[in-house]
């Protein structure tokens, strides 16, 4: 009876399989995706221009979360998709808790991103989603805050920028200083987790 030993092998990886799919099913761990940010100085103040032409800062939102992206309007698929699933998990939430969440893009090409550029692109994928833009320094020192990758790519009209995808969660900022980092969603973190994650730390 030799093939007894790799029949019981078998039936044992499969066992193994769906106790750890089931497990995955009854506790999706979101946490892998999303990263931890304990100890590492994440964020910070800004001062850029929002879609209507008016500065704002980091305080300009007063007692809400901040839901930041950072992209470009002409991005082909990694911003809209961002965005889209941004827009997702916002309108998961229970309605107390978006309402207490706003919603930024900020955008990495301030030559082409024009406040007027930046409403109407926004506007296409959540009514509450606000765009910013800024100086080309204003751009590049809250991209230094934020940590976020973003490199011109080729030359003239149709140049691309090479950037990160993460979203940040920040809380609110208090008494004028900005709010710290509680979440880094990855590109690959979907709707739901994102949503999740939002919800566990508002309920905190
Ligand atoms: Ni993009």
């Amino acid at each position: 009876m030799s093939y007894r030993p790799s029949v019981i092998a078998w039936i044992c990886c499969f066992v193994i399989a769906f106790v750890l799919g089931a497990l995955s099913l009854v506790s999706p761990e979101p946490s892998e995706k999303t990263v931890a940010v304990t100890g590492i100085a994440l964020g910070g103040p800004f001062a850029l221009t929002d879609q209507d032409g008016k500065n704002v800062t980091h305080a300009t939102w007063d007692n809400h979360y901040l839901l930041v992206y950072f992209g470009f309007t002409h991005c082909p698929n990694i911003c809209p998709l961002g965005l889209a699933k941004m827009a997702e998990a916002l309108d998961a939430l229970p309605q107390a808790q978006a309402k207490r969440i706003q919603p930024i893009f900020i955008t990495l090409d301030p030559e082409r991103d024009t406040p007027s550029e930046l409403k109407e692109y926004v506007h296409a994928f959540h009514p509450r989603l606000i765009g910013l833009t800024g100086t080309p320094g204003q751009i590049e020192s809250v991209k230094k805050a934020y940590r976020v990758y973003g490199q011109k790519q080729g030359t003239g009209a149709d140049y691309m920028i090479n950037h990160s995808g993460f979203t940040y969660l920040m809380a609110p900022s208090h008494a004028g200083k900005p709010g710290e980092t509680l979440a880094v969603f990855a590109h690959e973190t979907s709707a739901r987790e994102m949503a999740q994650e939002i919800k566990n730390t508002l309920d905190r």
